[in-house]
């Protein structure tokens, strides 16, 4: 064979390995409104940065007539490339060969790549569009998703892990991406669940569809395991290229910070009238966030799934933060379970990767009832409470309005190591809201009045005198829990000096094997 001979070779065997399982499945695929695995690297990637791995790599099973249906690549592309310039590992399922089900080698081939990204610390984005484990292959398959989890679990608050669903995605298969840090499931092409319709009718007898049981819009309201849901897919790869951009490579590097052009003195008047008189009147505190960040951008994270905390990324001056804030326009921004989850395994990614976290409160408590108690928010509301003060990354609080009791301590308290905390001159800042304080403090008083119009005079009464007193940022700042009682229409300024003067923060927790967070 002469050398041009072999070129021509590894031409056409780099093109059969192009094809994947072929024409007319990647018509089918095209047909179902999907890209294919090497498409969505393309669209993912800065153009011609990929550089694949293990093209030639196919399965090694002779069962089932396997010896006779090979493919190379072996239903999963691999390799690294950059976004915007930086360095990333992606996998990329390929539907295609075999319904881009998992094999032994497929497996390493995944492994390969999360390895490499672990020795040089760089991010893994995984693309997952699979009929599960191949079922040709037995235990080497299950094996192989193991070898996967293990590698997940090692590279969770080392290296960033994005997880894009944009097929199907069950069984144990799932876990993979659940113990990534985000998952991205474009609408109506895409399914995860742990068991299937059929297995779900035999067992509970309910009559499902998959899109019901395991579809983007179920995981992005009901059951929150995913943190966005993309119209379709190329919505779903720039929303990844967009959430690289706030993170740093590995936990130790710091964010990117970028030029800014947008003034970091810009006042805005609306948010001197934002908070209505009414205490117990909702606003929209994405407002607040919009005018405050740079460029009024913000990427949300989670939002549809307990809409009473919101959750997301932005920059203040070029600097990447991440936003948690009560929302008084769903619920009154009570804490609940879903809540305090979402936002506690969002505080613990922003500090496991070194991004500040500005918090916003305006919170009127934990939510009460038996559905709560019953299903652990002691346990969960603690979660938060663990993720705050545990983390050790720059924390600036503002209080807007309502720090009612218990989560006024755990919304980034100076308690919990809240590095620079202000609140706005509407701040309340109290054990509870004034009637349920009335109610507790003149409880004897209040059972002897029982002419209505003499006491409600006795309630407004009180409740004037409890809110002159308490329903002030001005006990908390006489303390110093407060820093500062600032202009609203100045918070931006407040918010980016007070993150350049933490800028070279250092903190640190005690020693120890690992923590204990309240599961
Ligand atoms: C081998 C598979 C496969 C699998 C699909 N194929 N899943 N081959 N192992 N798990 C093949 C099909 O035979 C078919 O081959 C091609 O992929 C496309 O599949 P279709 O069924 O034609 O596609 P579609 O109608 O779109 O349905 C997709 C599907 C379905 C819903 C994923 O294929 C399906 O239900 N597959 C089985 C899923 C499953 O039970 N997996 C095991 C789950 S348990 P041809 O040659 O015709 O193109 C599991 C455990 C993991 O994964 C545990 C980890 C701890």
């Amino acid at each position: 064979m002469t050398i041009e001979d072999k070129i021509k070779e590894l031409t056409e065997m780099r093109a059969k390995a192009r094809l994947g399982g072929g024409e007319a499945r990647i018509k089918s695929q095209h047909e179902k409104g999907k890209f294919t695995a090497r498409e969505r690297i393309d669209m993912l990637l800065d153009e011609g940065s990929f550089e694949e791995f293990d093209m030639f790599v196919s399965h090694r099973t002779v069962d089932f007539g396997l010896d006779k249906q090979s493919y190379l690549s072996d239903g999963v592309v691999t390799g690294y490339g950059t976004i915007d310039g930086r360095l990333v590992y992606v996998f990329s399922q390929d539907f295609t060969v075999f319904g881009g089900s998992l094999s032994e080698m497929y497996a390493q081939k995944i492994c390969k790549v999360m390895d490499m990204a672990m020795k040089v610390g760089a991010p893994v984005i995984g693309i997952n569009d699979s009929g599960g484990a191949r079922i040709q292959e037995g235990v080497k398959s299950l094996g192989g998703y193991a070898d996967i989890f293990q590698r997940n679990i090692m590279a969770s608050g080392v290296i960033p892990q994005i997880s894009a669903i944009f097929g199907p995605c069950a069984g144990g298969a799932v876990y993979s991406p659940a113990l990534t840090d985000f998952i991205i499931m474009s609408k109506e092409t895409s399914y995860m669940f742990v068991t299937g319709p059929k297995v779900v009718k035999t067992v509970t007898g309910e009559t499902v569809t998959d899109e019901e049981l395991g579809g983007a819009q179920v995981h992005g309201s009901k059951s929150g395991v995913t943190h966005f849901v993309a119209d379709d897919e190329q919505e779903g790869i720039l929303l990844i290229r967009k959430l690289i951009s706030y993170m740093p490579q590995n936990n130790l590097e710091d964010p990117p910070v970028l030029p800014c052009d947008d003034p970091i003195d810009r006042l805005d008047d609306l948010l001197n009238t934002i908070i209505p008189e009414n205490p117990n009147k909702p606003y929209d505190v994405k407002d607040v966030i919009h005018s405050i960040v740079d460029y009024n951008e913000f990427v949300e994270v989670q939002r549809h799934y307990a809409p009473n905390i919101i959750t997301g990324f932005s920059r203040f001056n070029g600097i990447p933060v991440g936003i948690v804030a009560n929302q008084p326009a769903y619920l009154a921004g009570v804490l609940d379970i879903n809540a305090s989850r979402k936002a506690a395994r969002f505080v613990r990614f922003c500090d496991a990767f070194n991004i500040p976290v500005v918090t916003l409160v305006d919170v009127p408590g934990f939510l009460p009832g038996t559905a709560q108690e019953y299903g652990g928010i002691i346990i969960h509301g603690a979660k938060l409470l663990y993720a705050y003060g545990e983390a050790t990354v720059p924390k600036v609080t503002v209080i807007l309005r309502k720090a009612y009791g218990g989560a006024y301590d755990v919304m980034s308290s100076k308690h919990l190591r809240g590095d620079i905390n202000y609140a706005w001159p509407t701040a309340e800042i109290a054990v509870m809201g004034p009637r349920g304080a009335i109610e507790v403090l003149h409880a004897k008083e209040l059972k002897e009045i029982t002419d209505p119009q003499k006491r409600l005079e006795f309630v407004n009464e009180k409740e004037a005198e409890y809110k002159a007193k308490f329903a002030t940022p001005y006990v908390a700042a006489k303390y110093g829990y407060i820093d500062d009682v600032i202009e609203p229409r100045n918070t931006r300024f407040r918010i980016i000096r007070a993150l350049q003067a933490l800028a070279t923060k250092k903190d640190s927790n005690p020693p120890k094997k690992h923590s204990n967070l309240p599961l």
